[in-house]
């Protein structure tokens, strides 16, 4: 057999008046009519409710609550590991192919039958607009289930080139002994259905702790999961206490790969706390994170500006700043910036409307809760005490949902903090530089972070990208030419980074599937 071709997702436009509009206005309002609702944790394809109560309340209007979720406690989390052990001989020795097509189905699932639920779940719990929940919630979950089958055929399709006469090579991937341990973030919908589905589909068992910020839409992906075919206890849905639940599975002698997407220091914690595990486990367990940035942009002197101010708007305000991939600092050439960028880029943020998801008017919505706003205000607050120059927005409103205005810095120190450290949030700075500093500005660029995410450089000159390109060879993951740092795109631009970015594994590729596969060599004499 050989997996269908598989296609991107075609991204549907939500013009006003449109079937999709409507079909995702009726979404949002039956959401409404079922609010509050309740989410247990699920064991062997059975609810648990464990009674232990905690809320995922809504960005926009933190007042109402999207669902209230049972937290999954000791005993919840210990039957969802053994449940799993459980499932798992069944699992990995069902043949591929029939493995592949439930993740083809739950893709269709996704991209048809639940697209608009999904992304109106994404929408209400997590404050994205519409747009940006396409992208998310339909376009890029249905694309790393689909892809993720055709990756998992090539790898699979891995074979020694070379035979002895009278024998016969041969390599089989099988899945890794004992358990993964999947911590999804709230930011992408689509990471928790990947990070769950990667290692399921190469024959592996998951217990899976979504985001307590996107503990529906995550619940939706899992009921999604099954309604396509993956059996009972092979992926475990155990929302709860993060380091509880993560604790408990990483101290299971079980415990065989982590696989991760969330903030640096819960990974390097995380990590370390594997490490100080080691003598109990079975193996070496994998460890594949994604973490954060501190992404950028540099503007060459010989930049097209139009260009480059749209995919800066694009690259740093596009969900509240909130992706990974997110720009946070521009460097700028001042003949560049002279000659209009400054005055476009305002202009063009000026026009950014900031307000509810739910209204497909709004480009900006709320950040995630409380904490994310007192961090992203806390930042702005500190480039003003630093000297930066406000040249837009810098206020907020908490009133009723989390908003920060789309924000943007003008610095003259280029490691000032928010030149340096990742806020997550609306706030972009901008560093200008003298057009002849353009190799000094790459050095700083290099050395002003610890991360290493994505990058853009923007320029006419096939010169100028080279050198850029050359200097930054590890100051990104994914390095975009004339286009915004966001958005890469499953089966196109494989995504990670490296230092303190993650382990660079690159979701959406073949080469992620091979860390949860443990291969053995087979040779066969004839
Ligand atoms: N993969 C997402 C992007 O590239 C995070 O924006």
């Amino acid at each position: 057999f050989k997996v269908p071709a598989v296609e991107n997702e075609p991204m549907r436009s939500y013009a006003p008046g449109s079937a999709e509009r409507k079909s995702l206005e009726a979404a949002l309002a039956q959401l409404e009519k079922e609010l509050p609702l309740e989410v247990p944790c699920v064991v062997n394809g059975k609810p648990v409710k464990t009674g232990k109560l905690a809320k995922q309340p809504m960005p926009h209007e933190y007042a109402r609550h999207l669902c209230t979720y049972h937290e999954a406690d000791q005993a919840t989390v210990a039957a969802a590991i053994d449940g799993a052990l459980a499932a798992k001989g069944e699992w990995e020795a069902m043949p591929w192919n029939d493995r592949a097509a439930i993740f083809l189905k739950a893709a269709d699932l996704v991209s048809g039958k639940y697209r608009y639920k999904l992304m109106a779940a994404t929408i209400l719990g997590q404050g994205k607009n519409a747009w940006q929940a396409e992208i998310d919630a339909a376009a890029e979950l249905s694309d790393f289930l689909r892809f993720g089958v055709k990756y998992v055929e090539e790898l699979y399709s891995q074979q020694p080139p070379k035979n002895t006469p009278g024998s016969w090579n041969r390599v089989e991937y099988r899945a890794l002994e004992g358990f993964v341990l999947a911590v999804s973030p709230f930011n992408f919908t689509a990471i928790g259905g990947n990070l769950s589905a990667v290692p399921a589909l190469v024959g592996n068992v998951v217990v899976w702790k979504p985001s307590p910020a996107a503990t529906y839409s995550n619940y939706i992906v899992y009921q999604i999961l099954t309604e396509a075919g993956v059996p009972p206890g092979v992926i475990q849905f155990v929302p709860g206490p993060p380091e509880e639940v993560t604790g408990q599975a990483i101290a299971n002698p079980n415990f065989a790969a982590l696989h991760f997407t969330g903030s640096t220091f819960v990974f390097k914690k995380l990590w370390k706390d594997i490490a100080a595990n080691l003598d109990t486990y079975k193996g070496y367990p994998r460890i594949v994170g994604e973490t954060g940035g501190k992404n950028f942009h540099i503007i060459h002197q010989s930049a097209e500006i139009k260009n480059a101010v749209m995919q800066t708007i694009r690259g740093a305000f596009e969900y509240q700043g909130q992706k990974c991939s997110a720009l946070s600092r521009v460097y700028v050439a001042s003949s560049i910036w002279n000659a209009g960028f400054k005055e476009q880029l305002l202009a063009e943020v000026a026009k950014l409307k900031v307000g509810s998801p739910t209204d497909f008017a709004n480009f900006i919505g709320p950040v995630i809760g409380r904490p994310a706003f007192e961090k992203v205000t806390s930042y702005i607050k500190k480039a003003k005490d630093a000297g930066g120059e406000i040249l837009a927005g810098g206020s907020a409103d908490d009133s009723v949902g989390y908003y920060v205005q789309p924000t943007v810095i003008l610095t003259k120190d280029p490691k000032s903090v928010t030149m340096a450290e990742e806020i997550f949030g609306p706030v972009l700075t901008v560093y200008v530089y003298e057009d002849t500093d353009f190799e000094k500005t790459l050095d700083l660029i290099d050395t002003t972070s610890p991360y290493a995410l994505t990058g853009s450089i923007f320029s006419q000159d096939r010169k100028a990208l080279l050198q850029a390109t050359n200097r930054l060879r590890n100051s990104a993951g994914n390095v975009y030419y004339n286009e915004k740092c966001t958005g890469a795109v499953v089966g196109q631009q494989p995504f990670g980074g490296a230092r303190a970015s993650g382990t660079n594994d690159k979701a959406g590729s073949m080469s992620i599937f091979y860390r949860f596969v443990s291969a053995r060599s087979i040779k066969e004499n004839f």
